[in-house]
């Protein structure tokens, strides 16, 4: 088994705050990221993928295959969007790199399903020091 990566990037804005509660406890719980008029993260996504190499070609995936998966059903969706207001599988959610990790795992583990090769995780950088990685459970 070994694993494969790609790197991909996108811009967003979002705004992460609970619409039950007030405007004191949404800042005492999510600090500048509930700010009302929306804010901007320059986010990284690692897609890996697990799999046996291919004998004929050496590779596990082809990663440019793999990045135009992912350009397609995620980069495009995303870039220069508002997570909040422009991205469908977004819609009622909380807006946290960790709801979103889940939604880009989630579209991506079936296309990115071959009879050698599956998706293992992906890691999502929010901001230098914060990020999060999910597996499918
Ligand atoms: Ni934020």
């Amino acid at each position: 088994m070994i694993f494969v990566t790609r790197k991909m990037h996108f811009n967003a804005a979002h705004r992460v705050y609970q619409p039950n509660w007030s405007d004191e406890q949404n800042q005492a719980c999510f600090g500048k990221c509930a700010n009302a008029n929306w804010h901007g993260h320059n986010y990284d996504l690692f897609v890996t993928v697990k799999g046996e190499i291919n004998p004929e070609t050496g590779f596990v995936v082809d990663l440019n295959w793999m990045k135009k998966i992912i350009e397609e059903h995620i980069i495009e969706e995303l870039d220069h969007k508002n997570l909040n207001l422009d991205v469908p599988f977004m819609k009622d959610k909380m807006a946290s790199t960790e709801v979103l990790a889940v939604e880009i795992f989630n579209i991506l583990k079936p296309l990115l399903l071959g009879d050698t090769y599956a998706l293992h995780g992906i890691k999502l950088v929010e901001t230098e020091r914060n990020f999060v990685e999910y597996f499918g459970n």
